[in-house]
């Protein structure tokens, strides 16, 4: 899956070089991003036009947990893209309008959550959503405690990308990964679109690529 997905990116970055991407943290997209890391460190993928996006951020988290340093040291650190073409929701008063001067995202990676968020959109989350502050849920403070140690020491607020801001993309790859993530992937692609299941806007996305580790057939009830 992880190799598929970086097949995706890198023909994105290929086909356009001044691509804007949207790119995730969590456990599902590090094989993706070993596989750029060292397709960039050989040399054979140019960023120096690209931009890229981060889908959300912590509020109040130590700089190591942040996830601006998840990318650092996962990719961007291999990569030859330019720091100042590298954003976080956290540090941009106008998240959306840079976007789009920057051109709109050409594609963007998402992960889904146990509770079938995508990026921070918390179940409840309406579809016209822009790039806002929100609580995390339990659900998702629980799905992340072994990262910080504990569930207490998990933030408690985060800013993302709204789901707007994620149906604007050219193209989406939705990457789901172990068979636990099978049952909530149903239920957002299988079953109506509805807010309690944020992933589920995605159904409606004309450019929806899904990757997974696991058989998964999207038309089966
Ligand atoms: C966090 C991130 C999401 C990610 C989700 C799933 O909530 N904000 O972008 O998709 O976790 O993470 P994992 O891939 O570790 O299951």
């Amino acid at each position: 899956m992880s190799l598929r997905v970086a097949e995706a990116v890198a023909g994105q970055l290929r086909a356009k070089p001044d691509s804007c991407l949207g790119l995730p943290t969590g456990r599902t997209p590090l094989g993706c991003y070993q596989v750029l890391a060292q397709w960039s460190r050989l040399g054979s993928l140019d960023w120096r036009s690209a931009t890229c996006f981060a889908l959300d951020e912590y509020i109040n988290v130590a700089d190591e947990m942040s996830f601006a340093h998840y990318l650092e040291t996962n990719i961007f650190r291999y990569t030859n893209l330019p720091a100042d073409r590298q954003f976080t929701p956290l540090a941009v008063d106008d998240y959306e309008s840079l976007i789009r001067r920057a051109g709109g995202l050409d594609l963007i990676l998402v992960g889904i959550g146990h509770n079938g968020h995508i990026a921070f959109n918390e179940p409840g989350t309406p579809k016209l959503s822009w790039t806002h502050c929100t609580w995390l849920t339990e659900s998702t403070r629980q799905a992340n405690a072994a990262l910080f140690g504990s569930e207490d020491r998990v933030p408690t607020m985060a800013v993302t990308m709204g789901v707007q801001t994620i149906l604007t993309a050219r193209r989406v790859l939705l990457i789901a990964s172990g068979q636990q993530k099978h049952g909530i992937l149903q239920r957002a692609l299988a079953d109506g679109v509805n807010s309690d299941v944020p992933a589920s806007f995605l159904q409606e996305h004309p450019h929806l690529e899904v990757f997974t580790d696991f058989d998964f057939d999207r038309n089966s009830r």
